[in-house]
């Protein structure tokens, strides 16, 4: 009975905590990945979360329970955990839903300057080990270091560009790819460096080369290639979560790491796919990827609709499909259109939704906003399912969205974001694109779509015009 007792430990107890919680991360990734089961795998991330930090702070503090040292940690550990959960609280509650993305690239700048403060404190901390054990410690502190502080200044220039506090054209400096390829290069000399002759001021140049690779890496990408920067910074942070895990020699921080990056990785890879862009060139900075060239406003006259005859268009429609975009999100538009939706489809109109990979702002955007307006699953479809049905589609509403439904990236080799695939909306017998002017889309890139002769634009907000189409059907 006595040996029993004394394993259970704190750092013991910890571990099986540690393992619970991996579970319930598992389980909480594998519930995200369906609609119906996301809420309950929302739940069990916070759950796996509770154990983690409850059983994390035990772990550490329950071995010199009642010692000095304690007293100041815990006081320092709770006023850390109030103000960083005030704070996360009051953007959680503020946050508007198309503000998302940048909230989440300023995260993972957390993430990152986190890895490198650990992996400083690393270095600078008397770590008692000797021999391969410490060289295998010093590649952990630099290669922690490295990953963080290219974690940390790419999301910075991804929350910039997102909020456009900076322009999402690509930086193109001369030799762009020679400098990343250097900077790697340099990373790697140096790794083997301080492994041999461990000096302090190897990591300050790692940190120094690090940070300034970031930058360039993602101010390298242009704007149509944003979402899989997001998804690629994702998956760095992960594996700088998971270094830090190494070198704080918690196991629970490397799988939890290993699973962010692994699934970041495997998120930015679909991506690329969606998007028909090489993943080694988006990783590498945008490496042949050419600089947009376009004006961004479109050329030629477009027509304009009304609401009366829209209108008239929808009543005379035998199937309609809705291709909703960022401009929804913006307006916030979903609500009117599933009233739209369920109208429609009670005068026996075959509706139904083409949701492009990458529209909006975020994966997932356009169907969590559905989802919000109740509008049914079944009739929301994914662009490979849908993108063959237009030419036997009377009209198509184009709510908001603009890159996603350009057909400069089928038609123009020229285009910035020529091979991207998207909604060929130009097939149907009719287009009203609703749009507040002839601007742009993220992309920057001027959309032929405006002045084809099958499409008329339906200026204004997203929602009010959706409302008095409403009122006037
Ligand atoms: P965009 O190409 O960004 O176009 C959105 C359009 O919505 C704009 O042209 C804008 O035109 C219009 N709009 C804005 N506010 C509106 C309002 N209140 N009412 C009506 N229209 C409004 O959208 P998209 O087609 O969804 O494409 C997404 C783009 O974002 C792609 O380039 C994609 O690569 C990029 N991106 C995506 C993600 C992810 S993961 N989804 C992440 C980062 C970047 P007006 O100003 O004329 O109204």
């Amino acid at each position: 009975m006595a040996e029993t007792t004394s394993l259970l430990t704190p750092a013991s107890v910890a571990g099986a905590a540690y393992i619970v919680a991996a579970l319930l991360f598992i389980m909480s990734l594998a519930g995200l990945s369906k609609h119906e089961t996301a809420k309950a795998g929302v739940s069990y991330g916070i759950a796996g979360m509770t154990i983690a930090l409850v059983a994390t702070v035990y772990a550490t503090f329950a071995d010199a329970w009642g010692t000095p040292t304690v007293t100041t940690g815990l006081t320092l550990l709770v006023i850390a955990v109030i103000v960083g959960a005030a704070i996360g609280l009051w953007r959680a509650r503020v946050v508007a839903m198309t503000g998302m993305p940048e909230l989440i690239a300023l995260l993972h700048s957390f993430v990152g300057l986190a890895a490198v403060l650990v992996g400083w404190n690393g270095a600078l901390e008397e770590t008692g080990m000797s021999g391969a054990l410490l060289d295998i410690h010093h590649a952990e502190v630099f290669i922690g270091v490295f990953i963080g502080a290219v974690t940390f200044t790419g999301s910075i220039v991804a929350f910039l560009k997102l909020s456009a506090r900076m322009k999402s054209a690509p930086l193109m400096l001369p030799g762009k790819n020679v400098l990343n390829l250097g900077a790697l290069i340099a990373f790697v000399v140096l790794t083997v460096w301080y492994v041999i002759t461990p000096e302090l001021w190897l990591l300050v140049v790692v940190t120094a080369l690090a940070l300034a690779l970031g930058w360039h890496l993602v101010a390298s990408i242009g704007g149509g290639d944003m979402p899989v920067v997001i998804s690629m910074l994702n998956s760095y942070s992960g594996w700088a979560a998971a270094a830090a895990g190494f070198l704080l020699n918690n196991d629970l921080l490397i799988v939890t790491g290993a699973l962010v990056g692994s699934s970041g990785a495997y998120l930015s890879y679909i991506m690329c796919k969606a998007m028909n862009r090489s993943f080694i060139s988006v990783i590498a900075g945008g490496f042949g990827i050419a600089a947009p060239t376009s004006s961004g406003e479109a050329e030629g006259e477009a027509r304009e609709i009304n609401i009366e005859d829209a209108a008239e268009l929808l009543r005379d429609a035998s199937s309609v499909i809705i291709t909703p975009g960022y401009g929804m999100a913006v307006a916030q538009a979903q609500y009117p259109v599933a009233e739209l939706t369920s109208r429609l489809r009670e005068r026996g109109v075959r509706v139904r939704f083409g949701i492009h990979p990458v529209a909006g702002r975020l994966p997932g955007h356009m169907n969590v906003l559905l989802a919000e307006a109740k509008v049914p699953y079944d009739i929301v479809e994914e662009m490979d399912e849908i993108n063959d049905d237009f030419p036997e589609t009377t009209v198509v509403l184009v709510i908001g969205a603009n890159d996603t439904v350009n057909p400069a990236a089928a038609e123009d080799p020229g285009s910035p974001i020529a091979g991207m695939p998207v909604l060929k909306v130009w097939e149907a017998k009719n287009v009203v694109v609703f749009k507040r002017s002839m601007a742009s889309g993220y992309a920057g890139v001027a959309n032929p779509l405006f002045t084809r002769d099958n499409a008329q634009m339906l200026f204004g907000d997203a929602k009010q015009r959706v409302e008095d189409l409403l009122r006037v059907l």
